[in-house]
């Protein structure tokens, strides 16, 4: 493993951090800490339903058979962030509620409630759907930290905007990136796109660089300045190994799939008149769902 600072004379000088806060997009408080030792920060976390279905412990319950109930889940959950609380910076750790495509506005902010409640620094994740943005809306006005994920497009990324006008604390949108990439798109673009549609705005809306799955797109991200990136353990390690590189002035990102062209969106419309459907988004939350059963006991 390549050793992430550079002696300069008698002294070492740390390599520099990039404009991104970086986050380990992860479910494993252990992993939190050596992606922490080897390049000497995390500034935050993110969690997801599958993340959360592949820590150790739980995959070790589940394998020995022990299926947890909804409510071992959601402790064993809660275990796991709150040991990774106090290992990370300011950027917090995002907790995601557990949803499928019925799952109404209240269901989630009951959880978002009670999620925010397990440490102080949460971020509640709700989808990126019409009841995750009423939620969403109001929990900013209760003073809960959000960040809208599963985010597929420029117009969704708007409609967070909109829905969270006026919270006090910055709001994450997280743009999947190698999803976009999955289906043939240029998934950089919408990184790209976001962040210039809130050149021109309260930058109340933070941009977290999501679903980064190579050392390209992690480069990309920092080079279109996206505030935040969460980024797997084994992306983290490829980078600490190359001596943390920061993209050089001439840095070229190549296009994996088609582009995805920029539109001029009026952010200050009421949420709902912006385009929020994506197919993506119905099956990532699928995706989570079938993850998190996954671990479940099946209902007798
Ligand atoms: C983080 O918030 C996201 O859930 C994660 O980056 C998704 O990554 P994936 O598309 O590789 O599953």
């Amino acid at each position: 493993m390549g050793d992430s600072s550079e002696t300069v004379g008698e002294t070492t000088t740390p390599p520099k951090r990039p404009h991104s806060k970086i986050l380990v997009d992860g479910g494993d408080p252990e992993e939190t800490t050596r992606i922490r030792r080897l390049i000497g920060f995390v500034d935050g976390q993110t969690t997801n339903p599958s993340l959360i279905a592949k820590n150790p412990e739980v995959m070790h319950l589940v394998e020995s058979g022990h299926r947890l109930t909804e409510r071992e889940e959601a402790a064993e959950y809660r275990k796991i962030v709150q040991a990774i609380s106090p290992l990370v910076g300011d950027a917090g750790v995002s907790i995601e509620v557990f949803a499928d495509l019925n799952t109404t506005a209240d269901e989630m902010l009951k959880q978002g409630r009670e999620m925010s409640s397990w440490i102080s620094n949460a971020y509640i994740k709700y989808p990126c759907t019409a009841e995750g943005l009423k939620a969403a809306e109001r929990s900013v006005a209760e003073g809960i930290r959000v960040n809208i994920t599963l985010c597929f497009s420029q117009q969704q990324a708007a409609s967070v905007y909109a829905a969270t006008k006026g919270s006090r604390a910055p709001v994450y949108v997280s743009p999947f990136v190698g999803r976009l990439d999955d289906i043939g798109k240029n998934g950089a673009d919408v990184v790209r796109n976001i962040k210039r549609m809130f050149d021109q705005s309260d930058h109340h809306v933070l941009v977290l660089a999501a679903s980064i799955r190579s050392l390209q797109h992690l480069l990309y991200a920092f080079h279109v300045r996206s505030e935040l990136v969460t980024v797997p353990a084994k992306i983290l390690e490829q980078w600490a190994q190359e001596g943390m590189p920061l993209p050089s002035d001439d840095f070229a990102y190549t296009p994996v799939g088609t582009e995805i062209p920029y539109e001029e969106l009026n952010l200050e419309q009421p949420w709902e008149q912006f385009n929020i459907e994506h197919d993506l988004t119905r099956k990532g939350i699928q995706k989570f769902v079938s993850d998190y059963k996954s671990t479940l006991r099946k209902a007798s």
